[in-house]
């Protein structure tokens, strides 16, 4: 038997916000203004509550407006719940959660439907009938796609125009979240928030609610590249981590094949080029012009996510190059079938009709995130996680591709459903915390990406994890008394960027997304999930959970 995972020692992850000076109260407020916590707060709405969304930038800055792909879902007559719940379990390669899966296949249709009556418009042919593409990993055509290649930009607008029309949600841009406020009771009570140009002097204010619900997105920004917005820093992990709730299957940070390589010193967001490409017939070649995936796997440059992203690793590594080929000369109507990636890479010099396009893995997608139950609740009281910031087990050891969008929909219809049960009314505030501050120095931001993304980006060693943890402990005894969103993001960035490193150190195997050059098969041994929390002293403690087993939440 492997070893129990070890804690790793040393850092200050024990931050609590300051009293906030601003105040507003909602019935639910929702951190995150993405597919999930604008599902979210319309199934709040249509119970009966009211909602205080609060995001950090503009509410159309997080991740969903970037999707390109689509939305997978069972909608064509040929295809089942079985089969799309066997591709998503064969891409998680033993981790995804059986029963969150078949809530997933079983649900997506309908929330499909209720997010076109929400305002959605899909790509149809001329009968009418909505189009359906394949991407990696997918037996068969399933995924739904808007403007060719623009699927989350409709999406956003879709639910951005739903939510606006609604006067019962309070809309919070600029407002950053700091920290959880609980009640008496131990129970999420509300958030605080740095909020720009708002408020007492450092601008915190609060939120204050009967639940709150986490939708903040993804951590893609731990990496120097990702296909991630730079508002992806972690915020809602680490936010949860600190107030005391588990997190899981963090090592499964998911590198998308073919981000648009733009030179070697590209740093934060890359321009994705769809999967949907290679769906369409787009085929990967290596420097000399030949494909290399045909021999690594049956379905080739349709293989999944990990596979296909390991497979140019290597071609990389073997050949000494940054990046490898992707050739969509050959796909049908390029221009119009995908006119976003078309724009972004002509703005970059290259013409995918005529050219081949340089493309290199990147960061991508949180596959762990804070571990709910099958209505989205988190291990901490009246604390609920939806979208990226989840891990509901749908997912697995590596995410299959175009599940994301539709894992929001779905588990914002459950939260949604949970909510509109009877919530507690408030109990008093909790005394005052008096734990210390620290802030982390905005300088550690950038060694921090950098250390990331040389020692635990898509391949890993237990000597490149060891002296990660030792290079992010040092970074942390550089604290700051700096207040600001740049702090506190660096501070989120290191507090997942530890948890990431010590999963990723623990786990010695290799399986799914997280590949371990020194330990290059997956085993029995490791069909567990490694749940994450910081001990009363902000110390990182992992635990093994057998998969099946739901983490324990019993409020
Ligand atoms: C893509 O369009 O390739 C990304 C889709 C996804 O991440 O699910």
């Amino acid at each position: 038997m492997t070893p129990a995972a070890e804690p790793v020692t040393g850092l200050p992850l024990r931050l609590r916000a300051p009293v906030p000076g601003w105040e507003l109260t909602a019935d639910v407020c929702v951190v995150g203004s993405g597919v999930a916590g604008l599902c979210v707060a319309l199934h709040a709405r249509a119970a009966g509550l009211s909602v205080a969304v609060v995001t950090k930038v503009e509410v159309d800055d997080g991740s969903t407006r970037w999707a390109q792909g689509g939305i997978a879902a069972v909608l064509d007559p040929a295809d089942t719940p079985a089969a799309h719940a066997q591709d998503t379990e064969v891409a998680g390669v033993g981790l995804c959660d059986p029963a969150a899966v078949q809530a997933l296949v079983t649900e997506g249709p309908e929330r499909l439907h209720q997010l076109i009556s929400w305002g959605a418009a899909f790509d149809r042919d001329p009968t009418g009938r909505l189009l359906l593409t394949r991407e990696g990993g997918h037996s068969t055509d399933r995924i739904v796609h808007a403007g060719g290649d623009a699927t989350g930009a409709e999406v956003q607008r879709a639910l951005r125009d739903a939510v606006a029309a609604d006067p019962g949600v309070t809309l919070v841009e600029h407002a950053m979240v700091l920290d959880l406020v609980r009640d008496a009771a131990g129970r999420a009570a509300g958030v605080t928030l740095h909020v720009l140009g708002e408020g007492s002097a450092d601008g915190v204010g609060a939120v204050r609610s009967r639940a709150v619900v986490l939708a903040t997105g993804g951590m893609g920004q731990v990496y120097a590249a990702t296909t991630n917005p730079g508002v992806s820093t972690g915020d809602g992990v680490a936010l949860g981590l600190r107030a005391g709730a588990v997190a899981t299957d963090l090592e499964f940070v998911q590198f998308h094949p073919t981000s648009l390589y733009l030179g070697p010193d590209a740093r934060g967001q890359q321009p994705l080029v769809s999967e949907a490409l290679r769906g369409e017939g787009a085929l990967l070649r290596d420097g000399a012009g030949e494909r290399f995936m045909p021999g690594v796997h049956p379905l080739a440059e349709l293989a999944p996510r990990d596979v296909v992203a390991k497979a140019i690793t290597r071609v990389q590594l073997r050949d000494g190059v940054d990046h490898v080929w992707l050739d969509a000369r050959a796909v049908p109507g390029l221009a119009d079938r995908f006119p976003t990636i078309v724009a972004r890479c002509r703005a970059a010099g290259i013409d995918p009709v005529t050219d081949l396009v340089p493309v290199t893995p990147a960061a991508h997608y949180a596959s762990g995130g804070l571990a709910t139950d099958l209505t989205g609740r988190t291990t901490v009281p009246g604390l609920y996680a939806c979208g990226e910031v989840a891990c509901t087990g749908v997912h697995g050891a590596n995410r299959l591709a175009s599940n994301s969008l539709l894992e929001g929909l779905v588990f914002a219809g459950r939260i949604g459903a949970a909510l509109a049960r009877e919530l507690p009314v408030p109990a008093p505030d909790a005394p005052a915390d008096d734990r210390p501050e620290g802030l982390v120095d905005v300088a550690a931001r950038g060694p921090l990406t950098a250390t990331m993304s040389a020692r635990v980006a898509a391949l890993r060693s237990g000597a490149g994890l060891a002296e990660a943890a030792g290079r992010l402990a040092a970074l942390a005894e550089r604290t700051t008394a700096v207040p600001g969103v740049p702090g506190w993001e660096t501070t989120d960035l290191l507090t997942v960027a530890t948890a990431i490193t010590a999963a990723a150190a623990a786990r010695q195997e290799t399986r799914g997304c997280h590949w371990r050059e020194d330990h290059p098969d997956a085993t029995d041994d490791w069909r567990v999930h490694l749940d994450v929390r910081l001990d009363a002293d902000g110390v990182v403690q992992l635990t093994r959970r057998p998969v099946g087993t739901p983490v324990a939440v019993d409020w």
